[in-house]
């Protein structure tokens, strides 16, 4: 009999490895409660990594860390003008490399949310869209309009009569085409999950409920075009639109932002998903460093799951760097690092990720009973708020306390309980808190840059050793240039090709020659520079609430001819608002010569200008650092306005991050070894206000709410990927606009210093013990914990231990009144020579130091 038994089985597997298909397709869903992947309910914690916003090298290790931390999904949106810089030429290499990306995200063993769009908002310049668009006649973003989205069949084969007819509506099925065509590209690679692959969800459009008003009665018919759009795809799996009330079914309405407990879908077939949760805020230049204290994130994260939610993203987990032009604004800054849990050099941001990680672990503990059942919602008084999911095999809760300011002691299931206020506790069996969100048990590490000048390699000969240069011709200079009577917006005479366009205006003056004269100029943005006669006059810049330049300048022309060169340049274009690819840029005036001998005013909006776009420098293909005459005999040119400047250097040994600190210039861009990292610009100065020692994270959050790096530079640092820079020689090349000295630039490196952790005997246990069997393990007291950040490395000194009453935060802790003697004794013999230690934070390891009092352990260590 149990030898039959065998055999049947064995012919059952030999049928199963015979007949079964090849792929392991999940078949993905959703109903009220949760994504449904293989017939099951998920709990899923996502985080959003823009794949241009790091190189592919970054790429593993940051899925690594996005997966160490918890994360089941990676959510990316799709940047269109990247892929399809020139219509009907796409690019899809190097950092814009999408299936390997996406690949890569799949051999983690995490799923994917892929944010098609195509409009992506971002931060990225033109919100995603190629600028081609705009340039298609008719055309409209974002509306019922036909030639935005309307697919028109071409008959196949076309004829050559037919040929013109179909070309030109073709042309005019972008949306569909450029969706479809990630959408087909995605399948080809079988990368739907419906096909085996990672990607569990695709998001059509983006936050189009936001500014839907403003398109009237063509706002609806548009989106209910876009959702059937992609519904017809057939992509296997679900559809969302964030932001959208009025997404149509199937696709889920998704919330995006700070806090989104209280969101509900529009339908009570959908989950409640939370597609963008920010993490920090983004950073402009002109603008202070904003950051998010991790307790309130916590908050939040723990909120949404206690209210019903099932899927939650980080935006951003890892947010980058905006590198060459690809930042939207104007005035978005270089660096797109956005607090996040993963720095923008890929270091994990501590306590942060590691808090995370913590909260992440703990809702994955309540997983089965949050999505066997909805949320039973009890008041435990004012701003205090139970959810329990309780099923036959289970029981978890999620204890708040919304208040502000006040913390408290409250009664559940006969229990007592302390709840911090602004804070929630997570009891994954009804009874045991095994986290609560103010209460961080993960270390901090400290980072730090240390500078060191450019090594130039092979010394050229000269007075500045390793620098040459090429000064950018003042006015027009190249064969292209024309002439407009008038003044002439900039984005539709660039079309962004390059941030800069020249107007150039040549007057004859008699009477008013020598006359301390005024040019008044205005621009609808983003920043301009005047010369007179060849000389730098006057600069003027927008900034991030107000992009116009309105500038008054102070200048004497001459008797005879006088030329007024204006450069006008952009600093990202809008990326978001109704209607934001309408909006302008440059000088389109009025023009105006102010104070003259007689009282009047000469209006030059109406003459005859002559318009050079781009550089000089740009044509002959200087940002390369391989053409061109670069000039190193003479002395090196400083703050003199537009000047190309170039060093070969050598890389600081090592794979630490790398950054270039610019401090000393003024404003450009800045290419190493041909690759742009981006637009530099150190002497953009925070406002002075505005900022907070330290920013208590009780009480709502806001991107105002916590700012550091007031009255200071918005971005000194410029990330270089190691993967750009070979170990001898490298090409630095910049474009310095308004005038700097590049002999004070230097290049910083990035590393860990001490790590640290501040435990109190307060505090729940860690998640971990619950991973074990036994309920005495679970109980244990609080641990602290420390790891060094570097494989290989072990403790090698302890800075700081003490178990009391200690202050301060990571670098800077003090004793307080009550302190054991031998903390550091004991924390030492715990740590030293191993790479990680745990000390439980209890008076049985240390003795009581001061009775009654509430202790608690911080300790500073270094790894070599
Ligand atoms: C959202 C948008 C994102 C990003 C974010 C701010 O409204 O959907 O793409 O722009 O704001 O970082």
């Amino acid at each position: 009999m149990a030898m039959r038994r065998t055999q049947f089985l064995l012919l059952l597997l030999w049928l199963l490895c015979v007949y079964a298909p090849a792929c392991f397709c999940a078949n993905v869903t959703y109903d009220h409660r949760a994504l449904v992947i293989d017939g099951k309910r998920r709990v899923l914690i996502s985080g959003s990594i823009h794949y241009p916003r790091s190189t592919p090298e970054m790429w593993p290790d940051l899925i690594q860390k996005a997966k160490d931390g918890g994360l089941d999904v990676i959510e990316t949106y799709v940047f269109w003008n990247l892929h399809e810089p020139v219509q009907g030429q796409y690019n899809f290499e190097g950092r814009g490399d999408l299936v390997k990306f996406v690949k890569g995200v799949a051999t983690a063993g995490l799923y994917v949310h892929l944010r098609i769009g195509p409009y992506a908002c971002a931060e990225w310049n033109y919100g995603g869209f190629p600028l081609w668009l705009h340039f298609i006649p008719g055309i409209q973003f974002r509306t019922d309009n036909e030639p935005f989205k309307v697919i028109l069949v071409c008959l196949s084969p076309v004829t050559p009569t037919s040929c013109y007819f179909v070309k030109l509506n073709c042309l005019q099925a972008e949306m569909q085409r450029f969706t479809a065509k990630i959408v087909d590209m995605m399948k080809q690679e079988n990368l739907y999950a419906s096909q085996g692959g990672p990607i569990i969800l695709s998001q059509i459009e983006n936050e189009y409920g936001n500014v839907e008003g403003a398109y009237g009665p063509a706002a609806v018919p548009y989106i209910n075009w876009a959702a059937s759009m992609a519904t017809s795809l057939d992509t296997g799996v679900p559809w969302v639109m964030c932001q959208q009330e009025n997404a149509p079914d199937p696709i889920i309405n998704t919330c995006n932002g700070i806090y989104c407990d209280q969101f509900t879908p529009n339908s009570k077939a959908k989950p409640k998903f939370w597609t963008e949760g920010y993490n920090g805020w983004l950073l402009y230049f002109g603008g202070a460093v904003p950051y998010r204290p991790v307790e309130d994130l916590a908050f939040a994260v723990a909120r949404f799951f206690q209210l019903g939610g099932t899927l939650q993203n980080y935006y951003m987990y890892h947010g980058g760097t905006n590198f060459g032009r690809t930042s939207g604004g104007p005035f978005v800054a270089t660096s797109y690092d956005y607090d996040a849990a993963i720095d923008e050099y890929g270091f994990i941001r501590q306590p942060k990720w590691g808090h995370l990680k913590d909260v992440h672990k703990a809702i994955k503990l309540c997983e089965e009973a949050l999505i066997a059942t909805d949320p039973t919602i009890t008041s435990l008084g004012s701003n205090l708020e139970a959810a329990v999911y309780k099923t036959e095999a289970e029981c978890v809760a999620f204890l708040a306390n919304i208040d502000n300011t006040s913390d408290a002691t409250v009664k559940f299931n006969g229990n007592s309980y302390n709840l911090p206020a602004w804070s929630v506790s997570i009891l994954p069996d009804c009874k045991n808190v095994v986290l609560n969100t103010a209460k961080i048990n993960s270390e901090s590490m400290i980072s730090s840059f240390t500078t060191e000048s450019l090594k130039e390699v092979g010394s050229l000969e000269g007075p500045s050793p390793g620098w040459s240069w090429i000064s950018e011709p003042i006015g027009i200079s190249k064969a292209d240039s024309f002439s407009r009577f008038g003044l002439l917006e900039q984005i539709n005479t660039t079309a962004d090709r390059s941030d800069y366009l020249w107007y150039s205006l040549r007057i004859d003056l008699e009477d008013d020659a020598g006359a301390q004269t005024v040019l008044h100029i205005e621009s609808l943005g983003h920043a301009l520079h005047a010369f007179i006669n060849g000389k730098l006059a006057g600069s003027g810049k927008g900034n991030r609430d107000n992009s116009k330049v309105n500038v008054e300048i102070p200048i004497t022309l001459v008797a005879g001819k006088n030329t007024i060169d204006l450069l006008s340049l952009t600093v990202g274009l809008q990326h978001f608002g109704p209607f934001f690819d309408t909006w302008g840029a440059g000088i389109t005036g009025p023009v105006i010569l102010k104070g003259l001998k007689n009282g009047s005013t000469l209006d030059f909006s109406s003459k005859q200008w002559t318009y050079q776009i781009g550089l000089k420098g740009e044509d002959l293909g200087l940002p390369s650092g391989t053409s061109g005459q670069w000039n190193s005999q003479s002395t090196l040119p400083k703050n003199q306005p537009l000047t190309w400047y170039k060093i070969n250097f050598s890389a600081p040994s090592g794979n630490d991050p790398i950054a270039i600190d610019f401090t000393g210039m003024g404003k450009g861009e800045a290419w190493v070894n041909g690759q742009s990292i981006g637009r530099y610009w150190p002497t953009y100065i925070s406002p002075i206000d505005g900022c907070t020692s330290s920013c208590n994270y009780r009480g709502p959050y806001d991107s105002s709410k916590c700012l550091k790096n007031c009255g200071k530079p918005s971005q000194t640092l410029y990330h270089v990927p190691r993967s750009w820079l070979q170990p001898d020689s490298n090409t630095l090349v910049l474009f310095e606009e308004s005038g700097g000295d590049p002999t004070q630039i230097s290049i910083a490196i990035k590393l860990i210093g001490s790590s640290c952790s501040h435990v109190s005997e307060s505090h729940p246990p860690p998640v971990d013990l619950w991973n074990s069997d036994t309920e005495s393990d679970r109980s244990g007291g609080p641990v602290l914990s420390l790891e060094c950040p570097y494989p290989n490395e072990v403790i090698t000194t302890i800075k700081f231990a003490s178990f009391g009453t200690p202050h301060g935060n990571c670098g800077n802790f003090s004793h307080g009144d009550c302190s054991s003697k031998q903390a550091l004794s004991i924390v030492q013999k715990a740590c030293i020579g191993s790479s990680s230690c745990s000390i439980g934070v209890s008076i049985n390891t240390f003795g009581d130091p001061c009775g009654g009092v509430t202790k608690s352990l911080a300790v500073e260590a270094s790894c070599t």
